[in-house]
Parts: C-alpha cells; sequence; structure tokens
C-alpha cells in the first residue's frame, strides 16, 4: 500500500516523495505533507506510532500547517489511520486530508490503485496549495 501511495504521488509533477520505514520527530519537519500508513491492531494504531507523536508532542515539534493523510490495511474495524488523522488534527494543528484509506487484508490490483490514486490525490491538493 504505501509503495503504491508513493507511486501515485510522485506523478505529479513537482512533487518529491519519500517512503520511510522509520521516521525521527526532527525528521517530520522536512516535509510539506506526512502520509501514515498504518494497520489495526486491537482496535488500536500500533505502539511506534504512537511513541512517534509522543516523541513528537514531547520535543515541541511544530508540524502546524502541513498536509496529514493515512492509510491502512485492516481486517474488520480499521481505526487506526482515523486515530492518526486526529492526531495530526487535534494534537498538531495539520490540515488533514479526509477520508483516511482502508483496505482489507492484502490490497489486490484494484486496491493498489485506489492507492495510487490517493497518493495522487494527496500531491494535487499540495501542489494546488504551494
Ligand atoms: C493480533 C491481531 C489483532 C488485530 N486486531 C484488529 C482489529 O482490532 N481491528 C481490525 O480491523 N483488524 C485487526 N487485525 C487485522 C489486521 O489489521 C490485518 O490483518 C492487517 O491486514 C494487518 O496488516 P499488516 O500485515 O500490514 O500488519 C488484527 C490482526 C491481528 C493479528
Amino acid at each position: 500500500m504505501a509503495e503504491a501511495t508513493a507511486e501515485g504521488a510522485r506523478s505529479v509533477q513537482g512533487v518529491t516523495v519519500e517512503l520511510k520505514y522509520y521516521i525521527t520527530p526532527e525528521e517530520l519537519v522536512d516535509f510539506d505533507a506526512v502520509v501514515v500508513g498504518i494497520p489495526t491492531y486491537h482496535h488500536d494504531m500500533t505502539v511506534d506510532m504512537k511513541n512517534l507523536f509522543e516523541a513528537a508532542a514531547v520535543k515541541n515539534i511544530s508540524l502546524k500547517g502541513k498536509f496529514g493523510a493515512a492509510f491502512g490495511s485492516y481486517g474488520w474495524s480499521g481505526e487506526a489511520p482515523r486515530l492518526v488523522l486526529e492526531i495530526m488534527k487535534n494534537k498538531f494543528e495539520m490540515d488533514v486530508i479526509e477520508s483516511p484509506l482502508l483496505i482489507k487484508y492484502t490490497p489486490d490490483q484494484a486496491g493498489l490503485e485506489k492507492c495510487r490514486q490517493f497518493g495522487k490525490e494527496i500531491s494535487e491538493r499540495l501542489m494546488l496549495q504551494t
């Protein structure tokens, strides 16, 4: 899902994309948009993602005005991407892109195409603003 989303985001001229499996709170500042991919486990987001946001908050990292989006694979409830968007919006005052993209379990070709489209739309929003 992340690779397809990044591919779609890269297809818009003027946008550069970095696909990261690990990022520090300080590095978040380098980007105009932060797109989080996250699965739902036990009706929640993963601990590493919570820790990233906690660390960013403790360090007073400002993400205000940056675009935020989220997507994720899920099995039956799929709360995690929405929880991420809530933190982005309410805690970090980011400009959140609704709605999160949810795909049940492993994406098929149609699911991957949705991811590409999702990434493309985020980049288009970004380019409209800048
Ligand atoms: C221990 C465990 C707990 C899970 N809890 C949830 C859950 O609360 N809600 C949900 O929608 N899916 C749940 N799932 C399903 C996962 O979100 C789903 O398998 C997803 O595709 C995992 O993505 P990943 O393979 O990228 O980690 C759970 C899966 C496992 C193994």
